[in-house]
């Protein structure tokens, strides 16, 4: 066991309470994801502060030996909204685990996900064809999974290295994106994101932390 347990104590008392009982609270939304649980779970779960880029004991070889996405996702507490979705849409979770196809993962803080004007799986066309139990029953589920996936699937661009200026597709969405250096920034265009830190590099990928989100519907 690594030291993890230590953490979970504190993620509890303040991630579950603070972060994400309030995001996932929603009345019309019955939760069959159950982020909660899978994040406190989480092994490799957000650790103390660890310096963006350092050898981390929590980086465990995948099965190639070598650090994956899938390994680091879960290390920066400021995104764990972002990876807990990620966890909830098996084929993301999977392109992550895989050694043989490199990801750059755009992560968006979890404050960028909690000010949304709706939740990543809502979808206002559902709720004017449905009506407001758009997303209950097994029906509404498959629905706001089909929509989540949307939203993971967004902000994964199924390329890295990404080279400044070179023309680029997130996976299953058709707008061209790249991303340029402005004022000493790094930015997503053509929407203008800002890209915080790039967190981890790893041998199938990147994760960019970004202050917004990419418009998704
Ligand atoms: C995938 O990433 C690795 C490590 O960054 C790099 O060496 C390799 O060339 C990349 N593969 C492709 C197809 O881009």
């Amino acid at each position: 066991m690594r030291p993890l347990v230590v953490c979970t104590a504190l993620l509890s008392g303040v991630v579950s309470s603070q972060l994400l009982v309030p995001l996932f609270r929603d009345p019309r939304y019955p939760t069959p994801f159950r982020h909660g649980d899978q994040i406190l779970m989480d092994p490799a779960g957000p650790g103390p502060a660890i310096p963006p880029s350092a050898p981390s004991p929590d980086d465990q070889p995948g099965p190639s030996g070598d650090v994956m996405l899938s390994d680091v996702m879960g290390r920066d507490r400021s995104i764990n909204l972002f990876a807990g979705f990620v966890r909830d849409i098996e084929s993301a979770s999977r392109r992550l685990d895989d050694a043989s196809q490199n990801t750059t993962v755009l992560a968006p803080l979890n404050s960028a996900i909690e000010a949304l004007p709706r939740k990543p799986w809502e979808d206002p066309r559902d709720y004017g064809a449905l009506g407001p139990n758009a997303y209950e029953g097994g029906d509404g589920s498959e629905r706001a999974h089909r929509n989540l996936r949307r939203f993971v699937e967004a902000h994964m661009v199924p390329l890295n290295p990404w080279p400044e200026g070179k023309n680029a597709k997130a996976i299953g969405d058709d707008q061209t994106i790249w991303w340029e250096m402005k004022d000493g920034v790094r930015v997503i265009q053509p929407a203008g994101i800002q890209v915080v830190s790039i967190a981890s590099t790893v041998s199938n990928g990147q994760v960019w932390i970004l202050k917004g989100v990419r418009n998704y519907a």
